[in-house]
């Protein structure tokens, strides 16, 4: 959208320098500051002049460059992406913090980029977004990124980053997209997490975080996707997760965590909820109901669950489900007939009878039928 008018802009100026009669290109107007592009130039030549920087040509105006943003004034750049440039290797280049109208600064899927994040990004204060994420950027997460306040968005993810999560991110109230999901992180999450009620979206997966889910996360009210799987967490899944209005998506798969499902679960507005390879007990047949009206996707097979199927009212927005590995009783309930064959999967339980419509499953594999008491009919052989 920017782009485009900048675009129509530029054309405009070059029609004007035309009828001026200025013909040298090295004295054509651009659009892009030149003390900013001088800085790009000089960050691409400190890399190597790599390949997937080709756009990067000095003779060109800077505003065309892929991946990069300027703003309409003085054409000063707003936001740089480095997005799949795997011929990028070595440290986070210098100089970033020369580009004083920086709010978007992106390391997306950058694996060989390496080394900690400089210090000198601790002065970008105006940065608003900040993306180190598919990358080999290592050390811990560093004390000077909480002089960032202006941050909505921070992600340290799918890197090196080790050590503690700090406790000193909660100071980011701006935030409102926190993922620092796939890193080596360890220790609990910090109770200044408390003060970031503007998160929307608080993803921490594939972690080594140990600890309960703590009890100040209820004061996030305004998020809507929790995503903790992947790393160590013990104790009960607290009550106060099924009040979260505007949580829609939750995951808490592959940890520690024992307990029934609290009955707040039963009526929210959650689409997807995966609770898989943990240590829950008890009823989880209020989470498949037709009260939980937005429900789309429930996993929570490997667990200990143990509960009467056959009555179980299945929501109608309900696309598929996991129950694999649990020791869940009774029949399938009727509306099972009428959901997606690829999306289903009751395999290890204590199930028996006939599955309902199971004309439609007979070119299904049986095995997500296995293992069960006496489940038959479809691809299973016909019930007696
Ligand atoms: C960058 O990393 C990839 C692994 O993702 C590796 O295969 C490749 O050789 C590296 N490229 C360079 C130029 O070092
Ligand atoms: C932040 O941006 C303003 C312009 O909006 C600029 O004057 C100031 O120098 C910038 N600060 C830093 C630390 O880059
Ligand atoms: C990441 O860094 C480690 C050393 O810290 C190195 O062994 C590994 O090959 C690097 N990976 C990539 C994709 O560059
Ligand atoms: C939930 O989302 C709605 C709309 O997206 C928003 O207006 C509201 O402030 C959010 N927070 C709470 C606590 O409902
Ligand atoms: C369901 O869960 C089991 C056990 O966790 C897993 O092996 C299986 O692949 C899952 N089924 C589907 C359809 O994803």
């Amino acid at each position: 959208m920017t782009i485009s008018i900048f675009h129509l802009l530029s054309l405009f100026i070059l029609l004007l320098s035309q009828s001026f009669d200025i013909s040298n290109s090295q004295s054509s107007p651009e659009f892009c500051n030149q003390h900013d592009k001088k800085v790009l130039l000089r960050i691409k030549n400190k890399l190597g002049n790599p390949s997937s920087l080709s756009s990067w040509d000095p003779n060109t105006d800077c505003v065309m460059w892929k991946d990069i943003q300027c703003n309409n004034e003085q054409g000063h750049l707003t936001s740089i992406s480095f997005i799949e440039a795997r011929d990028i290797k070595g440290p986070i280049p210098p100089f970033l913090d020369q580009l004083p109208y920086l709010t978007g600064l992106y390391f997306s899927d950058v694996p060989n980029l390496s080394g900690p994040i400089p210090s000198y990004i601790g002065r970008m204060t105006n940065l608003t977004s900040f993306f180190i994420s598919g990358t080999n950027v290592t050390g811990p997460i560093p004390r000077f990124l909480s002089r960032l306040t202006k941050l909505n968005q921070l992600a340290l993810s799918f890197s090196k980053f080790t050590g503690p999560i700090p406790s000193f991110l909660g100071r980011l109230k701006g935030l409102t997209f926190l993922c620092l999901a796939s890193n080596e992180l360890t220790g609990q999450i910090p109770t200044t997490f408390g003060q970031l009620t503007n998160l929307n979206f608080l993803r921490l997966s594939s972690n080594k975080i140990t600890g309960p889910i703590p009890v100040f996360l209820a004061k996030l009210k305004n998020l809507n996707t929790i995503d903790f799987e992947y790393n160590s967490l013990t104790g009960p899944i607290p009550q106060y997760f099924g009040h979260m209005r505007n949580l829609t998506t939750l995951s808490l798969s592959n940890n520690l965590i024992t307990g029934p499902i609290p009955k707040s679960f039963g009526r929210n507005n959650l689409v997807m909820i995966k609770l898989a390879h943990n240590k829950l007990t008890g009823d989880a047949s209020f989470l498949f109901d037709e009260v939980n009206t937005a429900i789309v996707d429930v996993h929570i097979d490997n667990n200990q669950f143990k509960f009467d199927f056959s009555n179980v009212d299945l929501g109608r927005s309900l696309v598929g489900f996991n129950i694999s590995h649990n020791m869940i009783y009774g029949s399938l309930p009727k509306r099972f007939g009428t959901l997606s064959v690829d999306s289903v999967d009751v395999r290890y339980n204590k199930l028996c009878g006939p599955i309902p419509n199971g004309r439609r499953f007979k070119r299904v594999d049986p095995v997500v039928f296995s293992h069960n008491k006496c489940l038959c009919g479809g691809p299973l052989p016909g019930c007696k």
